[in-house]
């Protein structure tokens, strides 16, 4: 389904991603590993078409995504409602006046009833143990209060795919077994699940696959999630 050909990435002459080959099928669950700055959020950001590459291709279920296909608003808005991302910043993310509007705003893009909207944003609310904070204005919440409200506001457009950038950031103990029980369960859904992170510890059973990627942001390692042993990290 998804399919990244000889992608390198150059930000501000930065090398950010060299050569990175990678094919993904649905119903996948897999952790990016590697060390700060290897490209991580880089290659989540590409992913996402968030990023114009510098050489390489990217397709997503036999669609080819450049920079011609997401200047398409309506093919765009389809593209980012199959592939949803919680960013690894919140404050990169939201931008509603209040915590219900978050939840909302990607709904509202399509044509779908009010009443809909409205159940699915406090099914999301429940889901993430948030209707408390519904009303509140989410630049004042806390970290932790934050990254549930986005990663809410993604799961609201019932994404396909589910990329996640460091989503147990600032995220208490116990909401963190909450979430890897969600994300267990949305796996099992047959949702595609990939995830950057450092606590894959944490995650125990969640991964069936690990890619890792060196500080030279070439893919180093990627196979079972069980038989991979930190190579530089
Ligand atoms: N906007 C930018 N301009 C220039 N260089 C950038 C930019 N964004 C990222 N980089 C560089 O690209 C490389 C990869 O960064 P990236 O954010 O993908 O790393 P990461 O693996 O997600 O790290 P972390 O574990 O700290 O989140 C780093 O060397 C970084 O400095
Ligand atoms: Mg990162």
């Amino acid at each position: 389904m998804i399919e990244l050909k000889n992608i390198t990435c150059r930000l501000n002459q930065n090398l950010a991603l060299d050569n990175i080959s990678l094919t993904i099928m649905p119903g996948e669950s897999i952790a990016i590993i590697g060390p700060n700055g290897s490209g991580k959020t880089t290659l989540l950001k590409v992913l996402n078409g968030l990023i114009n590459i510098s050489s390489g291709e990217y397709i997503f279920d036999g669609q080819k995504i450049d920079s011609k296909f997401l200047e398409d608003s309506r093919q765009r808005k389809i593209f980012h409602k199959r592939i949803g991302f919680v960013f690894q910043n919140s404050d990169n993310q939201l931008f509603c006046k209040t915590v219900f509007d978050e939840i909302a705003f990607g709904l509202l893009q399509f044509n779908i009833e009010y009443k809909e909207v409205e159940k699915r944003v406090n099914d999301c609310l429940k889901l993430l143990e948030i209707e408390h904070i519904k009303n509140r204005v989410p630049y004042t919440l806390s970290g932790g209060e934050k990254k549930k409200v986005a990663i809410a506001a993604t799961l609201a457009l019932n994404p396909e795919v589910l990329v996640l950038d460091e989503p147990l950031n600032e995220i208490d103990p116990k909401s963190k077994r909450k979430l890897k029980e969600l994300l267990f369960t949305l796996n099992q859904y047959g949702k595609t699940i990939i995830c950057a992170t450092h606590d894959y510890d944490y995650f125990d059973g969640l991964f069936k696959r690990a890619i890792e990627i060196s500080s030279e942001h070439r893919i180093i390692y990627d196979g079972d999630f069980d038989k991979w042993h930190p190579h530089h990290i």
